[in-house]
């Protein structure tokens, strides 16, 4: 009943009053009135006025799983979907998930987390109102050591949606960072459960900076959100949907090959780092070199003062840009 007062509200230009509500739904005017007061809750922006009525105002932001439902055509991922209005942190929510069994596709969003997780045991904030955490629940049948590449795979997905928003402006810090004009847009942090030879479960969880007006100050200069950039508010339903379809069909390319041979092209045509000096927090020595690209696995491609080209794997190092956040 709540979601036909709603798709109702949406399409009527002015007031609906509560009689036309009780009548059309056949309820009391406390359910219509209690209904109403859930969409407010959810975010909705409804008016109430005496001897009007009801009234949809302007366009909102709400991520529910009505609104993302509503917006998605996947075949697969994101038809089991969990929506939180605040959570610890969607990667724990949905490895608690796979734990129990659930199935290939889970998605898990949230509005805000009170304990997201960076990498390197940093503290991601997801604030109310403004921004996506999204954790999606894989089992590739693929060998676990190229399970990293999922997170090369994510971000592209990420990109795309962004591109499709601010074309040309988006970009990817290997290996797990997406930008906007050179500024962190979006961090991804990717876990999983193996053993040597099977995994039980990939879980790349995505934090995306969609509608945050500032940062804070020690973020400020590398930080961005796409109302930032754009100077628009975004759709963060329909941001989610966009960008589970985008990586539903990349994912089908991955599994393809089970490397990044499909989608090296167009990674490499966004890398960040492309032809940058970049400094690698190898953990046995650090060492500077000019990024080429990624290979076939995922591995980018650094050019030393030598010449020689060595390979930097995603899960053992980090990368810095010398001259700036890239
Ligand atoms: C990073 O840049 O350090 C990675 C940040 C990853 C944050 C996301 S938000 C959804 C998921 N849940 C978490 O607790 N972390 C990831």
């Amino acid at each position: 009943m709540k979601q036909k007062i709603l798709a109702l509200l949406k399409s009527t230009q002015g007031y609906i009053s509560g009689q036309e509500l009780c009548e059309r739904f056949g309820v009391s005017r406390t359910a219509v009135w209690k209904a109403i007061k859930q969409l407010q809750n959810e975010g909705y922006q409804i008016e109430a006025v005496n001897n009007k009525g009801y009234h949809l105002v302007g366009s909102t932001d709400v991520m529910t799983k009505e609104e993302i439902l509503d917006k998605l055509n996947t075949k697969w991922i994101g038809r089991e979907l969990i929506c939180y209005k605040e959570t610890g942190s969607t990667n724990n929510d949905i490895k608690r998930a796979a734990e129990d069994g659930a199935g290939e596709g889970l998605v898990i969003v949230a509005d805000t987390q009170n304990g997201g997780r960076g990498r390197r045991g940093r503290v991601w904030q997801s604030p109310p109102g403004t921004s996506i955490a999204v954790s999606l629940l894989l089992r590739p049948d693929i060998r676990p050591e190229n399970a990293s590449m999922l997170t090369l795979v994510s971000a592209l997905a990420v990109a795309r949606t962004m591109n499709e928003i601010l074309p040309g402006a988006c970009s990817i810090k290997w290996p797990n960072d997406v930008l906007l004009h050179n500024k962190k847009v979006c961090g991804i942090l990717t876990e999983m459960a193996a053993e040597p030879e099977t995994i039980h479960y990939v879980v790349p969880g995505i934090g995306i900076n969609v509608n945050q007006e500032e940062f804070p100050e020690d973020i400020r200069d590398i930080a961005t959100s796409i109302l930032i950039e754009t100077g628009k508010k975004y759709d963060r339903s329909a941001f989610v949907a966009k960008f589970l379809a985008h990586f539903e069909e990349e994912y089908g390319i991955f599994m393809e090959t089970q490397d990044m041979s499909g989608l090296i092209e167009e990674y490499n045509s966004i890398l960040a780092n492309k032809d940058k000096e970049v400094r690698v927090l190898d953990p046995k020595g650090e060492f500077s070199g000019i990024a080429r690209g990624i290979d076939m696995r995922g591995q980018l491609q650094v050019e030393l003062e030598t010449g020689e080209i060595t390979s930097v794997y995603a899960g053992e190092v980090s990368v810095r840009g010398i001259y700036g956040y890239v």
